[in-house]
C-alpha cells in the first residue's frame, strides 16, 4: 500500500520506522527515539528520491535485499547524522586541554623518556576539531620542542572525511576562532578559509565506525581523546560499547574529553572524572 502524506511525500509508518531505524541502530549505536520519527522521515525523503522509491517499505526492502545494500547502508547512516561543528568550539574544554592535561602528559613523557604524542578527533565531522587541535599544538611549539605529535581524525561518514580534508571552510566556520590565529593558519581568498598545510600535515584521516569493534581496535597507544558530541546520539547500552572500545586504544593514565553536556556518570567505571580549569575531563585508570 502507498502511503503519502498531506504534501504527497511518503510517510513512514510506525512499524517501518521500527524496522529502518533498528538498522541504523544495529550499524552504529545510534538511536532514534520514536519521537525522532519525523527526523528520520525528513532526512530519508531524499534517498528515497534519489533510488526512485516511493515508500519507506520499499526503501527497507531496498536495505535489507539489493545487491548495492551495503553501499546504500553508509548513504543511510551519511545521511541520518548531524554534522555540527565548529573550530574551538567550547572553548572551556579547550583551556584545560592546553593547560591542564598537555602539562601533564609532557611532564609524563619527559619522566618516561618517551617523546610520540597521539591525539584522536573520534568524531571529527569536517574536520574543525581536530584542525583546533593542531593549531593549538603549533601555537604552543609542540612539534619543535622535539616531541612527535601526531592526530588521528575519524568519523563514521566519508562525506565529512572528504570535506575536511580538502579543509576549506566558510568564515561562519570559524566564528569563535581568535583573529590571529585566522591571520597565522589559515589561507583566505574568496570568502574561503583553508588551513595551512602545516595544520593539515598534523591531522590523518581515517573511517572509522565507535560501534564497530574490528574498526576500533585498529587505533591504539592514544594519549588523548576528543569524543565530543557524539554519545548524545547513542543510548547507554551503546555509550558502554564505545567507551570500552576507546579505553583499549587509549594509554593508561590517558585522557578523554566527551561533550560539554555529556557525562560518563552512571554509564562507565572506566574512567575517572578529574576537574580541570572549571571543567571535567576523564582519566583511563
Ligand atoms: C555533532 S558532530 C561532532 C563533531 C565534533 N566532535 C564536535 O564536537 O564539534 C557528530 C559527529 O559524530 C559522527 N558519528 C555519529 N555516529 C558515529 C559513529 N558510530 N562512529 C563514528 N562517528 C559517528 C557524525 O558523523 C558526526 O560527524
Amino acid at each position: 500500500m502507498l502511503t503519502l502524506g498531506l504534501n504527497n511525500k511518503p510517510k513512514l509508518s510506525n512499524e517501518t520506522f521500527t524496522l529502518i531505524s533498528g538498522l541504523i541502530y544495529s550499524r552504529s549505536g545510534i538511536s532514534f527515539a520514536l519521537t525522532k520519527k519525523y527526523l528520520l522521515e525528513a532526512r530519508l525523503q531524499k534517498r528515497l528520491e534519489g533510488l526512485s522509491l516511493k515508500t519507506f517499505e520499499d526503501y527497507y526492502y531496498y536495505l535489507t535485499y539489493d545487491a548495492e545494500r551495503e553501499r546504500e547502508i553508509t548513504r543511510l547512516l551519511n545521511t541520518v547524522v548531524t554534522n555540527e561543528t565548529s573550530f574551538f568550539r567550547d572553548v572551556m574544554q579547550l583551556n584545560a586541554f592546553r593547560k591542564g592535561v598537555m602539562p601533564r602528559l609532557l611532564s609524563e613523557k619527559d619522566r618516561t623518556r618517551s617523546t610520540n604524542i597521539k591525539l584522536w578527533s573520534a568524531a571529527c565531522s569536517t574536520g574543525e576539531e581536530p584542525y583546533t587541535l593542531a593549531i593549538m599544538l603549533l601555537d604552543d611549539g609542540i612539534p619543535t620542542r622535539g616531541y612527535g605529535a601526531e592526530i588521528v581524525a575519524s568519523d563514521l561518514s566519508d562525506n565529512v572525511i572528504k570535506s575536511a580534508q580538502a579543509g576549506v571552510y566558510e568564515k561562519y566556520s570559524l566564528r569563535n576562532t581568535p583573529e590571529a590565529y585566522i591571520a597565522k593558519y589559515f589561507q583566505n581568498s574568496a570568502e574561503a578559509y583553508a588551513v595551512n598545510k602545516k595544520v593539515q600535515e598534523l591531522v590523518k584521516y581515517r573511517k572509522i565506525n565507535l560501534y564497530n569493534a574490528l574498526e576500533m581496535a585498529t587505533i591504539k597507544s592514544v594519549d588523548v581523546v576528543f569524543c565530543r558530541n557524539v554519545l548524545i546520539y547513542f543510548d547507554d547500552a551503546s555509550k558502554k560499547k564505545v567507551l570500552a572500545h576507546l579505553y583499549d586504544s587509549m594509554n593508561r593514565g590517558g585522557y578523554l574529553f566527551v561533550g560539554f553536556s555529556e557525562s560518563l556518570h552512571d554509564v562507565t567505571r572506566l574512567f575517572k572524572p578529574v576537574s580541570m580549569e572549571r571543567t571535567v575531563v576523564y582519566q583511563k585508570v
